[in-house]
């Protein structure tokens, strides 16, 4: 069977910064630590005054089809996933291909365009969907461009503000792909949460603390799935673990959580027995409760010993690099972690072609969905293409005053002049509403 995956992907973040240990945590009043240590996070990316969801979109997109060479008439769907939309019926992709078609002589007219929700999770589906339109031998000959974009924004005071973030990854999905192939394998763990939604609504209602639980109930339900079709999974199977990374913290228990499973009944629970005991099995206690507090006492030893720290530290450190500075992308989250952990091995000169990627998706409402991934021969082009570490470093790091004032702007029930605090150069704006009060786009050379 033909290899069906992510031939290239390109970044986008947002150009303006927040430091959250000199800027938000001062103004707070709060520990830095709370934010860098606990939360595992350093800085939010924020989109300028003439940035959105779709200008983010199509400067990810261009990127990526100038540097792959591509026009138009190679591109056959657009699947745009975001959960920050601002039109219930026109969807973003229509607005994303606006944009590219003012720097393209072709059109898109011959383009299945489309908007993927449910919460993050929607980037890997629209990925999914990609992936099956080629599998299905409906893609005559065309690959398809898929891009996740989020100004992830919480209310002003809501837990959830420290971990804001905006930006938008570009993926060229295609048969005999140079970065990543995606296994036909996938787990599902999925039910009916409400730990965070926002009906009709731009900031979210987030119940913060069981929206962790959820997330680590349903990814464990979408690992186990996952073993069902693609046998059991064992920790040096994978060279890195992608998760969706709200904030760093939440991964390292996923983690955690992920590690025990795998080594449930395998030599590295046996090694590890001197030392910390065997795993508790349910069917030895006489109520949950019991069997649950013996749980965590293991966890709380397996996360002390060597063999967890040195995985932990090889296989899921590695993709948290770009997240930490710029926070919570939702549908581009889980997407810039691949990203951080093949940078990694090209930082460390290692040759992974082949090696494997278990990637680990999860969407608010709740799903999580596992895959895997084959890294392909051609990454590390791929990969030493990426601008994104650049990008991070050239954003306008705002003060306090500035936050407020750039959280009014993209406020949606709000209208709020703003100057923007960064120049564009060669990239789409946002150039302000037309007639039916639809967004205008620009590209300024
Ligand atoms: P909080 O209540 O302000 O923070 O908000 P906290 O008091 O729980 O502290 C956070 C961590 O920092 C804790 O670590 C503290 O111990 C530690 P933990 O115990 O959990 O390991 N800490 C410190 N460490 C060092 N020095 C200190 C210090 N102080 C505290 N001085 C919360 C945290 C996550 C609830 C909040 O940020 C929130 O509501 N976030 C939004 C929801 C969220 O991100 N949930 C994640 C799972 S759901 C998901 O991923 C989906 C999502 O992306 C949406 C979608 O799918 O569309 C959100």
């Amino acid at each position: 069977m033909t290899a069906v995956g992510i031939d290239a992907m390109e970044i986008w973040t947002g150009k303006l910064k927040l430091d959250l240990a000199e800027t938000f945590a001062a103004e707070k009043g709060e520990d830095p630590e709370k934010y860098t240590k606990g939360l595992g996070l350093f800085a939010s990316s924020f989109p300028d005054a003439h940035e959105d969801i779709v200008t983010m979109g199509a400067n990810a997109a261009h990127r990526l089809m100038e540097r792959k060479g591509l026009t138009p008439a190679d591109i056959g769907r657009i699947d745009v996933a975001t959960e920050s939309a601002f039109d219930n019926s026109k969807p973003v992709s229509t607005y994303i291909a606006g944009c590219l078609e003012q720097v393209y002589e072709e059109d898109f007219h011959h383009a299945n365009k489309g908007e993927r929700k449910f919460a993050c999770i929607a980037g890997t589906q629209s990925l999914d969907d990609a992936y099956n339109w080629i599998r299905a031998g409906r893609n005559r000959g065309r690959s398809a461009l898929v891009v996740a974009t989020d100004t992830a924004l919480y209310a002003r005071g809501d837990p959830g503000e420290a971990t804001q973030g905006a930006g938008a990854v570009a993926m060229l999905v295609t048969e005999d792909p140079d970065l990543v192939e995606l296994s036909t394998e996938q787990g599902y763990g999925s039910a009916d949460e409400t730990d965070f939604l926002k009906p009709n609504q731009q900031f979210p209602s987030v119940d913060g603390k069981r929206s962790m639980q959820v997330y680590l109930a349903r990814m464990r339900e979408a690992l186990e799935d996952f073993e069902s079709v693609a046998g059991d999974t064992h920790p040096d199977d994978f060279a890195f673990i992608p998760y969706h990374t709200p904030f760093p913290g939440m991964v390292r228990k996923a983690g955690l959580l992920g590690y025990r499973h795998m080594i449930r009944g395998t030599e590295v629970e046996d090694e590890l027995a001197d030392e910390i005991g065997r795993q508790p099995r349910e069917e030895e206690f006489d109520d949950r409760e019991s069997y649950e507090e013996a749980i965590r006492g293991y966890m709380d030893d397996l996360k002390s010993t060597d063999q967890y720290r040195e995985w932990y530290a090889e296989v899921v450190e590695p993709t948290l690099s770009i997240s930490r500075e710029v926070g919570n992308w939702y549908t581009g989250s889980v997407h810039i972690a691949r990203a951080a952990a093949l940078q990694y091995a090209a930082e460390e000169d290692r040759d992974v072609t082949g090696d494997r990627l278990l990637v680990g998706s999860y969407g608010s409402g709740a799903q999580a969905e596992i895959h895997a991934e084959t890294i392909q021969e051609g990454w590390r082009e791929e990969v030493d293409a990426l601008n994104v570490d650049e990008q991070i470093r050239n954003r306008y790091d705002i003060s306090f005053e500035e936050y407020e004032q750039v959280h009014d702007r993209h406020n949606h029930d709000k209208s709020v002049e703003l100057a923007a605090f960064t120049e564009p150069d060669g990239e789409f704006v946002f150039a302000g509403r037309g007639a039916m009060d639809e967004r205008t786009y620009d590209y300024v050379e």
